[in-house]
């Protein structure tokens, strides 16, 4: 059994307990847990589906139940517990995590029943007591909100042999006080989560139905987890709320903090800690936050402004809430305030009642933005969403299709155009592993969350490197080292991005 490296660093002082023999006694347990710690020394896996919230998500649960006495394991053929944290964006996020729960049933069977199965996520929540009822063997079915209470229901599954569900979601659950297990992470950057849920109510979308309501968590509990991921040597975090700039705190003195002014405290943990943050919506992406990008070095000059689609009639009928020109006029803002703005999106083809001019407005407004990268996707019809009961799913799935084709094509043009105008310029890397390819390269991103690969030499994973970039693909830069730098050092000669002698 391969136990996750990163558990042993954060967790030493209760190793040491154990080891000691006065780790907390059951009595203890069962005090802070409402159950008897009988986890022994099972073995938990967590795969993770969706977006970086579960992955977030993921390293919570791995704290609580760690926190209750599992281990946590790498290799599923090693677990007695195997949770699936799950998406259900789109269809073929669920039917993927039906296939795989399949194998895992066969595994179960194998195993003569002595393998326990736990959905958890967005699919526990949208198809809740359902899920036990189209797939079978399944243990516990666990809502977004409820992992503090996985323990428990581990324990009940396995005590009476019958499926635990709890999929409560809440309007206070922020998971504040619970450093998540970075097990998954390269060192160098980690997700901070700051809010959770979302209140748009979007017509295609189920997260409103899967994450609840929004909450914003405490700042001075977001700014102790920075502070310790600093300690801990990470040098980059990346805020994560579904709908992360809507985030809005009032403290018990009534003193309010907005999103711009959360980025920019965060930003001032430390000078060499780059801050990033996802998932933005273009309402709240305001003039205050704007000038937080351009007077904080350390705030990246990149921002993901999702806008779904190019055309104002569609953009209603998806309650964007805001019209095609105001969403330009946004982009032109960020690019008059944060010069060297780099923007990414997200796109919707073959949405419901879409024509074929409306679909072109997409990709007229695509060449107007000129967007670094884009995530792009065919409208899948999701139950319970307003569109779903409204309007009908009516573009036809070839169209969709080809519609959806024009979209990425277009796209890579622009990445890759984009990435050969970077050709002789000199970025601050921040160096987050090797490459994928060979071991002798580093992987690293620039301040505009461009990938770019190099020769490793003599740097360090967690580097600072200004590299000069020679080549490019549509998707990654590739460069030469020129010295080792800092963040501070960057912003004084104020060369993050500059323009020197050619290559
Ligand atoms: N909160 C973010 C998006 C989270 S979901 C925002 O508002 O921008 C990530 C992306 O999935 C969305 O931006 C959208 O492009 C896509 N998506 C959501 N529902 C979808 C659906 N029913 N069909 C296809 N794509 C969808
Ligand atoms: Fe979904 Fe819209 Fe909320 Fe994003 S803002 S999560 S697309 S409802
Ligand atoms: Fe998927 Fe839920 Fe994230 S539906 S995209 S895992 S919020």
């Amino acid at each position: 059994m391969e136990l996750i490296e990163d558990l042993d660093v954060l967790d030493e002082d209760r190793v040491r307990q154990r080891e000691a023999g006065d780790a907390p006694d059951e009595d203890l347990d069962r005090a802070k847990h409402g159950y008897d710690a009988t986890a022994g020394d099972k073995q938990v896996y967590i795969e993770t589906y969706g977006c970086q919230m579960n992955v977030n998500d993921s390293g919570i649960v791995a704290s609580v139940l760690e926190e209750s006495g599992y281990g946590l394991t790498r290799d599923a053929d090693e677990a007695d517990v195997v949770l699936l944290n799950t998406c259900a964006i789109r269809e073929n996020a669920e039917q993927k995590i039906r296939t795989r729960l399949g194998m895992l049933r066969a595994e179960k069977a194998r195993r003569d029943g002595e393998l326990m199965l736990g959905v958890l996520g967005c699919m526990a929540e949208r198809l809740r007591e359902k899920l036990l009822e189209q797939e079978d063997l399944v243990d516990v079915v666990v809502g977004p909100d409820a992992y503090r209470d996985l323990p428990r229901l581990l324990y009940e599954a396995d005590a009476t042999g019958q499926a635990a569900v709890n999929v409560e979601l809440s309007k206070q659950e922020t998971y504040q006080d619970i450093q998540p297990v970075r097990y998954d992470s390269n060192g160098v950057s980690a997700y901070v989560s700051i809010m959770r849920g979302c209140d748009n109510m979007c017509t295609f979308c189920v997260v409103p139905f899967t994450r609840g309501r929004e909450e914003s968590r405490p700042v001075t509990t977001i700014l102790s987890e920075v502070s310790q991921l600093v300690e801990e040597g990470y040098k980059e975090v990346t805020l994560l709320g579904q709908n992360v700039n809507s985030y809005h705190y009032t403290d018990e003195n009534g003193a309010s903090v907005s999103f711009a002014e959360l980025v920019d405290r965060v930003s001032r943990v430390s000078p060499e800690m780059r801050v990033r943050y996802s998932t933005s919506h273009p309402k709240d992406c305001t003039d205050e936050l704007l000038k937080v990008h351009r007077d904080r070095p350390n705030v990246c000059n990149y921002i993901h402004l999702p806008v779904q689609h190019g055309n104002t009639e569609v953009l209603d009928r998806m309650r964007r809430t805001y019209t095609r020109e105001e969403y330009l006029a946004l982009t032109e803002r960020a690019k008059e305030l944060c010069p060297g703005v780099s923007l990414s999106t997200d796109l919707i083809a073959g949405f419901c009642g879409e024509t074929e001019e409306q679909h072109e407005d997409t990709l007229s407004l695509m060449e107007q933005v000129r967007y670094d990268h884009a995530y792009m996707f065919k409208y899948s019809e999701r139950p319970q969403t307003y569109a779903a009961r409204k309007y009908e799913d009516d573009v036809p799935e070839d169209t969709k299709q080809r519609r959806l084709e024009e979209i990425i094509t277009l796209q890579n043009q622009h990445a890759k155009e984009s990435n050969e105008a970077e050709i002789g310029r000199v970025h601050t890397v921040l160096v987050e592993g090797t490459s994928k390819k060979s071991d002798e390269q580093f992987f690293g991103r620039t301040d505009t969350n461009k990938g770019v690969v190099f020769d490793r030499e003599d740097y360090e994973k967690g580097d600072y490197v200004r590299v000069r970039i020679d080549d490019c693909t549509s998707s990654t830069l590739l460069g030469t080292a020129l010295e080792k730098t800092t963040l501070e050092e960057a912003a004084r000669t104020n060369s993050i991005t500059t323009t020197p002698v050619a290559a």
